[in-house]
């Protein structure tokens, strides 16, 4: 296929991913539609990796649009409804899957056309707004906006100056010249502030207060507030008072963890302290509307997958003040043990959780919001003034 029976090929693609798109519901603005039949996925996506879980864990394969026999397959791909895997452990995946397929955590995505198309719409976004987006990825979001906006309306940043540079390539090939630099999310970007809008597509553990001071008053953030256990969108409105309040969306949706440019101190590993039998099973912590709330208990703890020296699968909760706790499978008798250790007891903080969530009523995040200033941050449940958890850090 030449590059020119490519592109009138990947605009009737687009268009008619556009087309699906507003028939699923997911775009509603007809300038949304345009912007998503006008921008060709394909130059933001060359090459992307489809994965699968093995016994030993994630294992990505490489498709290509540079091979001519994986050249229908990658467009398929890239004008589906999917999110597409463009980065692992940091390398891009043309580079990391040269050598055939392999493991290891992605680290950055195309992300699904029809999540996008939702969150967009929920930002409410109109002509003459300014908009700072974290997490420039591939630059595909980038050039929706400047086609919704204009340019100089726009500004995305990502952490990984690699990314950052390979999307100003293809947003200027297109014509497209937002304001692009490479920066911790957490720090907002002042030089372009403020904005009207501010979306984030990568989870951090609460809404970087930078946000909110470099949002005008009015202005609306769209953040991923998550941990390694749960977490949702939250729609806040910033107010004249420098707080942003507002509640999670009812429909889930997810992004990767922040990266952060510190590396991470090992936490300390103490001695177990107890082990004991547990009526909970980790399986309680499957449940997002659950997991959720435990993550308000647990503060930063994440969960891990261990093997027993005895060959048997531990679930484990590990948190950065050294806290931990493995959970045995069931015995012979059905019965579960913990073990724990650190400062925190987070498998008594899951217990308790867990009983706070029955006598709620078992909500969801719907029923919760958030309230954030430079001064901290709550999430709380049913209204404002109702029972609250302080963010982590
Ligand atoms: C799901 S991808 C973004 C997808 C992108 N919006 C698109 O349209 O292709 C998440 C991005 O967040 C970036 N990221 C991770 N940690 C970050 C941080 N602390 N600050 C800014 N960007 C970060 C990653 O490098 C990754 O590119």
């Amino acid at each position: 296929m030449t590059r020119s029976s490519i592109d009138a090929d990947a605009a009737r693609r687009a268009a008619a991913l556009a087309d699906r798109l507003a028939g699923a519901g997911e775009i509603t603005d007809p300038a949304w539609r345009r912007a998503f039949a006008h921008v060709p996925r394909h130059v933001f996506v060359p090459h992307y990796a489809r994965y699968e879980h093995t016994p030993d864990g994630v294992r990505y394969t490489l498709v290509s649009g540079d091979d001519p026999d994986q050249r229908e397959r990658w467009l398929d791909g890239v004008y589906s409804d999917e999110t597409l895997i463009t980065q692992v452990r940091g390398v891009p995946v043309e580079v990391a899957l040269a050598g055939g397929s392999r493991g290891g955590a992605w680290t950055s995505s195309s992300t699904a056309p029809g999540l996008m198309a939702r969150l967009l719409e929920t930002l409410d976004i109109a002509d003459g707004m300014t908009v700072l987006e974290v997490g420039t990825g591939t630059g595909y979001n980038a050039a929706l906006l400047s086609e919704r906006l204009g340019s100089a309306h726009v500004t995305s940043i990502d952490i990984d100056g690699g990314l950052v540079s390979d999307a100003r390539g293809r947003l200027a090939g297109l014509g497209y010249r937002p304001t692009l630099a490479t920066a911790d999310g957490r720090d907002g970007f002042p030089g372009a502030a403020p904005y009207d809008r501010v979306i984030g597509t990568c989870a951090f553990p609460n809404i970087p207060s930078s946000w909110i001071v470099q949002s005008r008053p009015g202005g609306l953030i769209l953040a991923n507030v998550a941990g390694g256990l749960g977490g949702a969108m939250v729609l806040a409105k910033v107010g004249q008072d420098g707080t942003a309040s507002g509640r999670y969306l009812p429909r889930w949706a997810g992004f990767m963890p922040a990266r952060s440019l510190k590396p991470a101190a090992d936490p300390p590993y103490p001695e177990a302290e107890d082990m004991r039998e547990t009526e909970l099973s980790s399986d309680v912590l499957d449940d997002p509307a659950f997991a959720f709330l435990a993550q308000l208990q647990l503060g930063d703890a994440s969960p891990y997958w261990a093997t027993h020296e005895d060959g048997s699968q531990l679930y484990g909760l590990a948190a950065s003040d050294g806290s931990w706790a493995e959970l045995y499978p069931a015995d012979d008798q059905g019965r579960h043990h913990v073990e724990q250790g650190g400062p925190r007891a987070l498998w008594d903080l899951v217990e308790t959780a867990y009983t706070s969530w029955e006598d709620f009523g078992c909500p969801d995040w719907s029923n919760f919001g958030i309230t954030a200033s430079t001064a901290g941050q709550r999430v709380w449940l049913s209204t404002d003034a109702g029972i609250s958890w302080p963010s982590p850090e």
